[in-house]
């Protein structure tokens, strides 16, 4: 059983329910929840998807989940979802899954996915492709872009929204993960007015890319 101490989040959805998310105080960056994810799972209830209606019955796959939050969100807009981290993370996942069960219009699990390794696991036709502050890492900056390659089909939108970072080598990979990512989609930046107009920033960007036809 994990030990550590547990503190949560609480997040407002537009019909007036509340996600509880589940954080760890001591662990690595994804045991709580990214103000990048909560730009993200804001935006999904907006007039560009409906007011949330779009999700329904929609096949979502979330890459680098952490707390799980985003596609928790997915699901309780009645999205068929799969939420993946490393393996270290799924037991966070599922208690959060436990903890919003009741407000679940859609099915959720939970499942390791490495980036790259795991391309194998990898559900098929899926509609949205889910990540939020997945450019982080040198080292799976690859692996990442490889593995959102190999998720997305030509009809899959990938939502991917991050928080631009100008420290460290943070701007360098920025540019380098969106310069593979052009070779193989075409990527748009959605406009801030799009957004919710309380969860935006300047400095957090959603950009949705689409797979370019292929030449054959
Ligand atoms: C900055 S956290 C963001 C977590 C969550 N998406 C959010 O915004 O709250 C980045 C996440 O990517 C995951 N990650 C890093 N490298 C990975 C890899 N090679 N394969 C799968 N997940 C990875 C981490 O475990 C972590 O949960």
């Amino acid at each position: 059983m994990d030990t550590r101490q547990v503190f949560v989040r609480e997040i407002e959805k537009n019909d007036g329910n509340t996600l509880s998310i589940n954080q760890f105080e001591v662990g690595d960056v994804g045991c709580v929840v990214w103000d990048a994810a909560l730009v993200l799972l804001k935006y999904m209830e907006t007039a560009d998807f409906d007011s949330g209606r779009e999700w329904q019955g929609k096949r979502i796959l979330e890459l680098g989940a952490g707390t799980g939050v985003v596609g928790i969100q997915a699901a309780t807009l009645g999205g068929d979802v799969t939420i993946t981290d490393l393996e270290e993370f799924v037991p966070l996942m599922q208690m959060n899954i436990e903890a919003n069960s009741r407000l679940m219009m859609g099915k959720i699990k939970a499942k390791a996915l490495k980036w790259k390794d795991d391309i194998a696991k990898l559900p098929a036709n899926l509609d949205y492709v889910l990540c939020a502050d997945c450019i982080y890492y040198g080292e799976s900056l690859g692996p990442l872009v490889e593995t959102i390659c190999a998720s997305a089909g030509e009809k899959t939108i990938v939502l991917c929204c991050y928080e631009q970072r100008t420290t460290g080598n943070k701007p360098e990979l920025e540019m380098k993960f969106f310069e593979l990512i052009r070779e193989r989609f075409v990527v748009e930046e959605v406009s801030l007015e799009n957004q919710d107009p309380l969860f935006r920033s300047e400095d957090i960007h959603i950009m949705r890319f689409r797979k370019k036809p292929d030449p054959t």
